[in-house]
């Protein structure tokens, strides 16, 4: 199950970047040109103030562009943020949903995240969903359970979940440089394909799961080769085309 989908190696920039950033996305437009094929789909997340000065720059590239959130609503009186139509406008073909930052920095529940997704999708935009426990959760048994909850009540109720990414990122892993292990992470990827199966059927057969967490160039290859794992979410390696794209060459 799962296995045979092509790999998705995404960066998200979080809040970090300004113009000067966007030499990266030139550097790894070079690099990924003069690798010739690459087995993978790549994603830059940059902030939104670039995400349309990136998509110029990434435009006939294989490197795609998308946003760190959307609203759920397609316009209207809410102050600061950003709509999937908007995303869509400016270049951007993905975008990450319920990332633990904004989980923690914003309140955002697993409800608003779904209502996210339906936008993004109606928008035509691929949401990468992102689920994933604690230190305190993990300690206490309660990984799947969880995981389990944030699948069920995050992910749209659309028949079609092929369209839909989701992204493991235990939250204790982020930006820490502790990654779990190769034994770990197959074990809630593979929870994941069940629930995603029970849920979907075929189609949650089709939904690439990716792992996210200390994501680096040496650990990579490692982690993208465990059962159940069709890609990366990257932080903190993703700012730097370099290594981001020793990523994308383990892939
Ligand atoms: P990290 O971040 O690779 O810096 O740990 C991953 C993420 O939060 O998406």
């Amino acid at each position: 199950m799962g296995t045979g989908l092509r790999p998705l190696i995404a960066g998200n920039w979080k809040m970090n970047g300004a113009g000067a950033a966007l030499e990266q996305i030139a550097r790894l437009n070079t690099l990924l040109e003069e690798a010739g094929e690459v087995a993978a789909d790549v994603l830059l997340c940059p902030p939104a103030t670039l995400v349309h000065r990136a998509a110029n720059l990434a435009e006939g590239s294989v490197i795609a562009i998308g946003g760190q959130d959307c609203h759920a609503q397609a316009s209207g009186a809410h102050t600061g943020d950003i709509s999937a139509p908007m995303l869509v406008d400016a270049g951007a073909r993905y975008v990450i949903l319920g990332h633990s930052e904004r989980r923690t920095d914003h309140g955002e529940t697993s409800a608003a995240v779904r209502d996210k997704a339906v936008a993004a999708l109606v928008a035509g935009l691929t949401p990468i969903i992102c689920v994933g426990e604690t230190q305190a959760q993990r300690d206490a048994g309660a990984a799947n359970q969880v995981v389990a909850e944030q699948i069920a009540d995050s992910m749209p109720l659309y028949e079609d979940a092929s369209q839909t990414i989701v992204a493991y990122e235990p939250v204790w892993a982020i930006g820490t440089g502790k990654t779990a292990t190769a034994d770990d992470i197959a074990a809630m990827h593979t929870h994941i394909r069940d629930l995603l199966v029970k849920k979907y059927g075929s189609a949650g057969e089709q939904a690439r799961i990716l792992y996210g967490g200390s994501v680096k160039p040496s650990n990579a290859a490692e982690i993208l080769r465990t059962p159940n794992v069709n890609g990366a979410l990257v932080g903190g390696a993703s700012l730097l085309a370099d290594d981001f794209f020793s990523i994308i060459v383990a892939a």
